[in-house]
């Protein structure tokens, strides 16, 4: 993107003495800038097939298969409506993450596992699967019973379920040792974000911070295991995104509206305690990826800093063309100060959607837009966000 763009002023330059062509080549010039946001990424990257395990933030349609929810607010319209012009079960305007590392890797989007399941097994997962599930958590529904949360989940199709539906595929993929050596030598493992929801569920359900603070070490816990598991089977490139600065995510933000000033960070209006409670899990989890380095020294294990990444839109908005709002959402029903209060939801009768999503970076109050997540992806990409960065394999 970058490249086209230097590209394009160098063209301006050269011609600077015909004003004509100036104003001409300027529009054909603005008019392709525009365009680019929409381009799908130049491949760069160099995997043959990606494997992806989580939650919203990287569901391609299980969730809407599954069917757990009937005719979900994410399965309607305005969802997908500015890349696919259908809802896919993505939970965004567009394109996710995911979306654009496939891109980048120069493979087709990666189909969701669950399409299998409805289409009779007909999927070719050769390039890559999609275990990810809308609503999932790290931990079982039992884990959360336990510490007497009575919150009905919106699936229980937790990360343990998604390694079995892995488990349970991989024989179709390769056979024999040797052969899956050879296979997923060229393969990226995606796991996560996930955890996520092991707060949300807690936090939207009025728990405390100590009690949302309490659960990192369990779900950090669940990850490595999975991680793990993964490398055992044959895993060998991973990469492990942390949270999101949560803070500055409109639902929750609606959620913790405050009256005491002190607790939001004056650079970007994020709420600090729920920021902090992001930055002791991605802590731990940097931590705990660290042993597995060291546990497993032939595999590639990756740190993915989508908390970074992302503050750079919400500290610098329009910097990054973020000109609309980067904590309102822009498709809500309209309420409050971040149009993210429960009662009328994106998709349901009675919401709006913004004129130009692309100048948001919230979505429907708890995901991002194509355009937030195309600037988390080249982030991801270009290996700046990641660490180690060994992204160009
Ligand atoms: C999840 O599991 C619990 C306990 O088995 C059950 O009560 C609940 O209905 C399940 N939820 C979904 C969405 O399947
Ligand atoms: C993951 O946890 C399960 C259950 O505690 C355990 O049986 C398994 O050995 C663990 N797997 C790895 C790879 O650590």
């Amino acid at each position: 993107m970058k490249q086209r763009k230097q590209k394009s002023t160098f063209k301006l330059k050269k011609k600077k003495n015909h004003r004509m062509r100036i104003n001409m080549l300027f529009i054909v010039a603005f008019s392709f800038l525009v365009s680019v946001r929409s381009l799908p990424m130049k491949p760069t990257l160099n995997y043959d097939s990606i494997f992806n395990f989580g939650d919203s933030l990287s569901d391609t349609g299980n969730f809407l298969i599954s069917g757990d929810v009937d005719s979900p607010n994410i399965g309607r319209p305005p969802y997908g409506q500015t890349f696919f012009n259908r809802s896919t079960g993505r939970c965004s305007d567009g394109r996710l993450i995911i979306d654009f590392i496939a891109e980048a890797s120069g493979l087709p989007y990666i189909p969701p596992y669950l399409q299998s399941v409805r289409t009779n097994n007909s999927v070719d997962f050769k390039r890559g699967a999609n275990f990810a599930v809308a609503g999932a958590t790290a931990n079982e529904f039992s884990f959360f019973k336990e510490r007497g949360l009575s919150v009905t989940l919106l699936t229980n199709k937790t990360l343990d379920i998604q390694l079995g539906w892995f488990k349970k595929l991989k024989p179709s993929l390769c056979k024999t040792k040797p052969e899956c050596e050879q296979y997923f030598r060229k393969s990226l493992f995606l796991v996560g974000e996930i955890g996520g929801n092991d707060y949300n569920y807690p936090l939207l359900a009025f728990r405390s911070f100590k009690h949302a603070m309490d659960l990192v070490p369990f779900v950090i816990n669940k990850i490595m295991n999975v991680t793990s598991a993964l490398i055992e089977e044959g895993a060998v490139t991973l990469m492990v995104p942390g949270n999101l600065p949560i803070g500055c995510s409109a639902v929750l933000l609606e959620r913790f509206n405050d009256n005491s000033g002190w607790l939001y960070d004056s650079r970007n209006q994020c709420y600090k305690p729920l920021n902090n409670l992001a930055k002791l899990h991605n802590d731990k989890l940097k931590k705990g990826l660290a042993a597995l380095r060291e546990k497993y020294p032939h595999a590639k294990i990756m740190y993915a800093d989508y908390y970074s990444s992302a503050m750079q839109f919400f500290n610098s908005p329009s910097k990054y063309g973020f000109t609309g709002s980067v904590l309102k959402a822009c498709c809500g029903g309209g309420d409050g100060r971040y149009n993210a209060k429960p009662s009328v939801r994106c998709g349901e009768k009675g919401s709006t959607t913004c004129e130009n999503p692309s100048t948001y970076a919230n979505w429907d109050g708890i995901h991002l837009t194509e355009a937030a997540y195309r600037h988390i992806a080249t982030g991801l990409i270009s290996g700046r966000f990641t660490m180690p960065s060994y992204n160009n394999n």
